[in-house]
Order: C-alpha cells, then sequence, then structure tokens
C-alpha cells in the first residue's frame, strides 16, 4: 500500500523508526489514526466477495492497529474444538492476512473451551484481547465452576496474548441475574473512559474498566455492574460513538436460527438510557443471500464518515450452526443520525486474488482460478463447468464481464451467466435453470436447461461476440420477463417470457474453452 511522502505520522511503521513507533504508542490510548494509508476505502460492500475469509468464523469484533484493519473472530467450528482464536488484518479490507492461534486455552490455565467473541483493545502501550471461555452457567457459577470473561494481553497485535490476571475478570452473574458473562465488547470514550459491555441469556451489562484494563472500576453510586438490557435483546452488544452519540447495537433471536440479527439504540450517554428499549433493526437474513446474519463489529474509516458493519452469517446451503462466515456490509447513517437499514451485496471482483463463496460442479482439468482480477473457467470441452454462488435470487439484475479467451477457437466454445438455477449441487446431471451465454461462433444464446440438457436455446444473431474480448453481460428477469443486454445496458439485446423457474442460485459457465468473468454483481430487482 503505497504512502504518500511520508511524514513522522505516516512513517510510524516504517522500517528504521520503529523505536519512534514505540514511544509514541506506550504513551498513547490509540494507535494513531493518521498511520493509516491515505487511499480512502469507499466501497459499497466487500466488493472482492463476501465471506472476505476462508473458513468458518464468527462474532466479529474490529480495531485499527499498526495501520492496518483487524478483525478479530471466534472460531466457528465444533463447541469441543472452540479452545483457539485467529485474526485478520487487512491495509485496504480487501486483502487479509492470517494471523493464527494468537490466543489458546494453553495460554490461559483456567480456559478449558469456548473460547468466544475476542474484543480487541489498545492502551497504556499494550494490546488487550477480552474473550469469553468455558460457557459459564448460572447453575454452575453458584457451585463455583469457574469460567466467565477474561483479558489477556500482548506486545503486538497479532500475540502471543497471555492471561494478563490469571482469572476471569467477570466470573460471575454479577448483581444481576442472568447475564451470562460472554460476549464482551470495550469501549474507550473520548474521555479516556473504558467500558466493558458484555452479556448471554438475553441480559446486558455494562462495568468500568480502569486504568489499568485489568480490573472493573466502580461507578460513582458505588455499584460495579448496571443492566442496560434492551427490549428483544439476546447477546453480542457493540458500542460506537459518532458525533458525540452512543450507538449500542445487539444481537437478536437465536444464534443456530435463521433470524439471528442486529438492532441498535441511540443514546447521549455510553450508558444510555438502553434498559427496556425497543431497539430498531438493522441487518437480519436474506433468502436471497444467507441466514442468520448477526453478532457484529463496526469498521470505521478514519477522517471519515465511512463505516462498516462486520458480522457473520450462514450459507444459505449449510445446516450446522457453527457454519458461519465472515463478511462486512457498508452502513448508512442517515442526517439525523439513524442508521439505514443494511443491504447485504452480493458482489465479487476477485480483487483478492480467491474465490471464497463459489464452488465448482464439473469436470475440470486444468482447475479453476483467480487470476488478474477474473475468475478463470477451463472446460475441456466434453463437459461444461460451473463455478456458482449459494444465492437464490428471484427478481433480479445479475451484471459480469465475460471474456472468451482467444485460446479458445472451437466454433462451439461459450460462456455466460446462469441465474434461477436449481440443484447445482447435485451434479451437472441434475441443473435446471437459465443460461446466458457468449458463443465463440459469434453469437449470444439464451438456454433453459432441464436436469443437465438444453431445453431450448435461442440465438442472437446481431451482435458481434469475439473470443479475446471482455464483454458486460447483464441480465435482468423480473417475474417471467427475462431481458439480456450485451455491453449495451440499456437496449436489451433479447427479451424473453418465461416461467419455468422462478428463483436459484447465480454462476458462471464455459464450455469448450477458457473463460474470464469479472465485476460480479447481483441485485434483487424491488
Ligand atoms: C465514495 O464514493 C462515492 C461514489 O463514487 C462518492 O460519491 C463519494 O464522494 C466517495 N466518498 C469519499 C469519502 O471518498
Ligand atoms: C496480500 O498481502 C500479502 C501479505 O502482506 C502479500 O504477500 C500479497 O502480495 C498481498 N496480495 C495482494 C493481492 O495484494
Ligand atoms: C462476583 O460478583 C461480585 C459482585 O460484583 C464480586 O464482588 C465477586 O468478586 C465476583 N466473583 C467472581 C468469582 O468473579
Ligand atoms: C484499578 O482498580 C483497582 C481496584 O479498585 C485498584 O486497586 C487499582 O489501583 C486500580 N488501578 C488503576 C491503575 O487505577
Ligand atoms: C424492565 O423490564 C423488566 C421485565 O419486563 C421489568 O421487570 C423491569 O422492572 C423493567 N425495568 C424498568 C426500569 O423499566
Ligand atoms: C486454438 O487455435 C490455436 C492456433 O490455431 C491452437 O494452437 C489451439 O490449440 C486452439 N485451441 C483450442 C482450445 O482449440
Ligand atoms: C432439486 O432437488 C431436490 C432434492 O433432490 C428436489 O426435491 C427438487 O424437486 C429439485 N428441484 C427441481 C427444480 O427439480
Ligand atoms: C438485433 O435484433 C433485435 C431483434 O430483431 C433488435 O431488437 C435489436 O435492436 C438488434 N440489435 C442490433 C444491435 O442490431
Ligand atoms: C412477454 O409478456 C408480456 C406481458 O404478457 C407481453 O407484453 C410481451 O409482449 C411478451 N414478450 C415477449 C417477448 O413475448
Ligand atoms: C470493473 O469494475 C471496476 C471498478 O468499478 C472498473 O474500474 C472496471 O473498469 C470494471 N471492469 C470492467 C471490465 O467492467
Amino acid at each position: 500500500m503505497p504512502f504518500e511522502t511520508p511524514t513522522l505520522v505516516d512513517a510510524y511503521f516504517m522500517d528504521g523508526l520503529l523505536l519512534l513507533t514505540c514511544i509514541v504508542l506506550r504513551y498513547g490510548n490509540t494507535v494513531p489514526k493518521t498511520s493509516l494509508p491515505r487511499q480512502v476505502l469507499n466501497y459499497t460492500t466487500s466488493e472482492a466477495g463476501n465471506p472476505i475469509v476462508d473458513g468458518w468464523y464468527a462474532d466479529p469484533d474490529t480495531a485499527i492497529y499498526e495501520g492496518k484493519h483487524w478483525i478479530f473472530p471466534t472460531s466457528s467450528y465444533d463447541y469441543d474444538e472452540q479452545t483457539y482464536l485467529d485474526a485478520f488484518s487487512s491495509p485496504d479490507l480487501i486483502n487479509w492476512t492470517k494471523h493464527p492461534n494468537i490466543l489458546t486455552v494453553k495460554d490461559v490455565a483456567w480456559a478449558k473451551y469456548a473460547v468466544w467473541a475476542p474484543a480487541p483493545a489498545f492502551r497504556n502501550g499494550k494490546y488487550y484481547l477480552y474473550f469469553g471461555a468455558n460457557d459459564l452457567q448460572e447453575d454452575e457459577a453458584k457451585r463455583g465452576v469457574v469460567g466467565g470473561i477474561g483479558v489477556a494481553v500482548a506486545d503486538k497485535p497479532q500475540g502471543p496474548y497471555v492471561d494478563a490476571i490469571g482469572k476471569p475478570l467477570i466470573g460471575n452473574y454479577s448483581t444481576f441475574p442472568g447475564a451470562q458473562p460472554i460476549d464482551q465488547d470495550v469501549f474507550i470514550d473520548d474521555d479516556g473512559r473504558a467500558y466493558i459491555y458484555y452479556g448471554g441469556h438475553k441480559h446486558a451489562n455494562v462495568a468500568k474498566l480502569n486504568k489499568s484494563m485489568t480490573e472493573l472500576d466502580k461507578f460513582e453510586d458505588g455499584t460495579e455492574f448496571k443492566e442496560i438490557t434492551p427490549f428483544d435483546y439476546v447477546e453480542g452488544p457493540q458500542m460506537l460513538k459518532r458525533q458525540g452519540k452512543y450507538y449500542l447495537m445487539w444481537s437478536a433471536g437465536g444464534w443456530t436460527g435463521p433470524d439471528y440479527r442486529v438492532s441498535y439504540l441511540m443514546a447521549d450517554s455510553p450508558l444510555g438510557p438502553f434498559l427496556n428499549k425497543t431497539g430498531n433493526l438493522i441487518l437480519q437474513q436474506d433468502s436471497a443471500v444467507a441466514r442468520g446474519s448477526g453478532h457484529n463489529g463496526i469498521i470505521h474509516i478514519p477522517n471519515t464518515d465511512i463505516y462498516y458493519i462486520t458480522y457473520h452469517r450462514r450459507p444459505l446451503g449449510e445446516t450446522d450452526g457453527n457454519h458461519r462466515v465472515l463478511c462486512y456490509d457498508r452502513l448508512y447513517f442517515n442526517e439525523d443520525g439513524s442508521i439505514e437499514p443494511i443491504k447485504m451485496l452480493v458482489k465479487d471482483n476477485f480483487a483478492d486474488g480467491n474465490m471464497y463463496g463459489w464452488k465448482t460442479y464439473g469436470k475440470v482439468l486444468d482447475g479453476v482460478r483467480v487470476t488478474e482480477k477474473k475468475l478463470e473457467v477451463k472446460s475441456d470441452g466434453e463437459e461444461s463447468v460451473i463455478v456458482a454462488l449459494d444465492t437464490n435470487f428471484a427478481d433480479q439484475t445479475y451484471d459480469a464481464t465475460v471474456h472468451l479467451t482467444e485460446g479458445s477457437n472451437s466454433t462451439t466454445a461459450n460462456a455466460g451467466l446462469l441465474f434461477r438455477v436449481e440443484n447445482v449441487s447435485l451434479g451437472l446431471a441434475s441443473v435446471k435453470g437459465y443460461y446466458a451465454g457468449l458463443s465463440n461462433a459469434g453469437r449470444v444464446l439464451f438456454t433453459k436447461f432441464s436436469d443437465g440438457k438444453p431445453e431450448t436455446t435461442v440465438f442472437v444473431e446481431n451482435v458481434t461476440i469475439a473470443a479475446g474480448v471482455e464483454h458486460h453481460v447483464r441480465v435482468r428477469a423480473i417475474g417471467q420477463s427475462i431481458s439480456l443486454y450485451v455491453d449495451d445496458v440499456e437496449s436489451p439485446v433479447l427479451r424473453v417470457n418465461d416461467t419455468t423457474y422462478v428463483h436459484g442460485a447465480n454462476g458462471v459457465m464455459a464450455l469448450d474453452g477458457v473463460a474470464r468473468f469479472g465485476n460480479v454483481s447481483i441485485s434483487e430487482v424491488v
């Protein structure tokens, strides 16, 4: 990531100036925001595709450390395997570097399993990571079982983190019944006061952390905890301050269910009032995109009003509760400070060099790969190769670039977009749905597939398609009306009416050649 003319601030993390870095970091509460690259990270969503990283992860909280954006998630494997934390960092929110095992139960004598929802904080020149462990239940706490919210500390953002106090920081159900000590979020206000929000089992509490960050402070009235449970609260609190207003966000619904979701409330104080208030829903499942979207974090691009919501969600085809993936989308504020409901956008420009979220079907010889910001699909001619997303759009606009490479000189070579496709996971012989293709014979074709076979095909003869040329293909499917556009997105090259397939997955397909696809974007037409 290029820096502009390095000023001292920009240079914090350049080689040779690390000493200066250490001095500045030791005395600052927050890592200098100006150390981020000057390029404004102004995206509509994760334009290089959601999920942003490979693997099952959940509960992503965020930080800006050493000029990079960091995400600290729960490792979402089987319960007994949730014994370690990985982190991810990125200079541009596109290319993510994995930092494995930044904290494991080996580093925390009292933690055994269920290491959950890490919350990062920087202070006193140290990196703190707050985590839940052992999934402590109320009856266990009464019996003296050890578990709850711990705090670990490290000298570097990527760890290794070690237990800071040798015991839980919040290890019981405190003064309020029911707030399971999990799902902590740490927030440092502009006046330097630090707060820890937490709570599962439908109860949320807030406490103050003192400057050591490893001990609780008391409120002015002498209490250690305040209950702030909003109506509908389940877990996963997250505090954001913007333009003097405090936004408490949380997750509602069951974590394994489709309806897990995020709501928020605004207040003039970090303490609320939030108790018993009804929140505003901002993120929820979309039957075309994913289910169970919740447990959020926030990314703020310093010195701008650009915000993203990080969250996990369950792909439509996944039924295992732990099969959760990390995503982000843009979060927009209205004039009055309220938050617009979030739309989970489906895009992939392949700028991250990967194809997470896409699955390949068919006989793949040299494979399917991402190269030069394109998804390259090679078919040996005998069988088509399909690469599909786990979407389920009905009325939609589907855009992508399609490029049959020069090498694809067979007259049967074609490549294009699949939409409203069902049963691709059962194999190519089961595919049902529509295909808008570009043929090497120089024409556009529209095919209806039934059980993997072309049932009907319509050719458009008056559009010139050439191998080696990248074409912008757009499909607009609204009810029975299907329009295809090639390059010119104003006037369709073909309009057909068909009622056979109403909704289904999106994908790309290549037959008898090498095709490249780019700038994929699928959006619902409402
Ligand atoms: C972000 O991009 C949009 C659309 O291109 C533009 O209108 C807006 O001014 C940009 N914002 C910033 C802060 O660069
Ligand atoms: C992504 O980051 C890694 C690690 O910094 C780097 O090696 C790689 O070249 C980057 N890739 C891209 C596409 O920027
Ligand atoms: C439980 O909570 C009470 C009340 O805040 C506190 O005094 C006590 O130390 C806590 N016990 C443990 C084991 O954390
Ligand atoms: C933090 O709070 C504890 C308990 O009240 C106290 O003993 C300790 O001195 C405080 N530390 C700081 C740095 O304020
Ligand atoms: C909040 O709601 C709970 C449950 O309905 C009730 O017991 C409690 O008194 C309410 N608290 C306030 C401050 O309204
Ligand atoms: C296309 O033509 C070139 C040159 O005529 C040939 O080398 C290549 O094998 C052909 N490719 C295919 C896929 O038929
Ligand atoms: C897709 O496969 C499922 C499971 O085999 C089947 O029930 C369903 O009818 C199929 N859909 C279509 C459109 O054939
Ligand atoms: C191609 O033919 C169709 C149907 O006759 C017509 O609507 C369309 O305008 C033609 N397109 C071009 C580029 O000539
Ligand atoms: C599609 O159906 C609409 C409404 O019934 C009709 O107006 C239109 O002419 C039809 N288009 C084609 C291409 O058959
Ligand atoms: C893909 O999208 C990027 C960003 O909007 C744009 O710069 C590029 O020209 C697009 N490429 C094609 C082939 O449309």
